[in-house]
């Protein structure tokens, strides 16, 4: 991976491929990998720049999250690094949430936006309450309990045996991050604004993907805030939950090759 040296922490990121900037977020707590199975198809068309987060995954952090905000400027931190002016977003579930941010406080750097298994409104009172016992164990217990927990809810069930191997590298991508950045990430997410107000309002071209089995964002959520964008298209995919671009890549590349094209 490549490193970058910047006011927030040391961050490890992927940067292949030839064309318009393409922007890949992970989802919550994971890491780059997450998108392996987009990196070797997607950068014959694209420039892929693929970050690990401050704090996830092998970048370091240094300065404290105060919101989603937090990630939308130090991922523009980066793009400045890089001296990339304009991208196509495209971030998974957390990931959305910070497209929902580089959106309203960055537009001149958004080109499209691309939103999976992600969602526009906020926590409700006992998500918000799980997430602050969440990070408390998370602060004194470490990170294991947590991705056990979650394991199991981000493929579809059909997929967990299917691609163990898949399962098991998201399992260690969980165990590498910070868990003091994991804890704050959940205070970040129990805080989010409702950004549903905005999707009418939303003037980029957007795409937003989902998959059929997602019980962590559910398609008929996706459907709901699909609809509210001007323009928006929807992509369903099948035999795919939480992580649809690791559970059906090849209909999930060709969703995105399709929108950019
Ligand atoms: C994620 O995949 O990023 C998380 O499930 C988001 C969340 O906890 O709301």
């Amino acid at each position: 991976m490549l490193e970058a040296k910047l006011s927030y922490g040391i961050i490890r990121y992927l940067d292949s491929g030839r064309g318009q900037p393409l922007l890949l977020v992970h989802g919550f707590p994971l890491d780059h990998s997450m998108w392996h199975n987009q990196l070797e198809p997607l950068s014959k068309s694209f420039r892929l720049i693929v970050p690990d987060l401050a704090g996830f995954g092998q970048s370091t952090r240094t300065q404290p999250i105060v919101s989603l905000k937090t990630f939308a400027d130090e991922l523009i931190e980066l793009l400045d690094y890089l001296q990339v002016k304009q991208v196509n977003f495209c971030g998974l579930s957390m990931g959305g949430y910070i497209g929902w941010q580089f959106w309203k406080y960055y537009p001149e750097r958004l080109n499209r936006l691309i939103a999976c298994n992600t969602r526009a409104a906020p926590d409700d009172e006992t998500v918000v309450r799980t997430r602050r016992i969440s990070a408390e164990g998370v602060r004194s217990d470490g990170i294991s309990k947590l991705a056990e927990g979650m394991l199991g809810r981000l493929f579809a069930a059909g997929n967990l045996e299917r691609l163990n191997s898949e399962v098991q590298g998201i399992r260690e991508s969980m165990l590498r991050a910070n868990p003091e950045t994991v804890a704050q990430s959940l205070e970040a997410m129990a805080i989010r604004e409702d950004a549903t107000k905005w999707l009418s309002q939303i003037d980029k071209p957007t795409l937003f993907v989902a998959g059929a089995d997602d019980v962590i964002t559910p398609l008929t959520e996706l459907r709901e805030n699909a609809a509210l964008v001007p323009g928006a298209v929807l992509v369903e995919l099948s035999q795919a939950g939480h992580l649809s671009p690791l559970e059906n890549p090849l209909a999930f590349n060709r969703a995105i090759e399709t929108f950019l094209a």
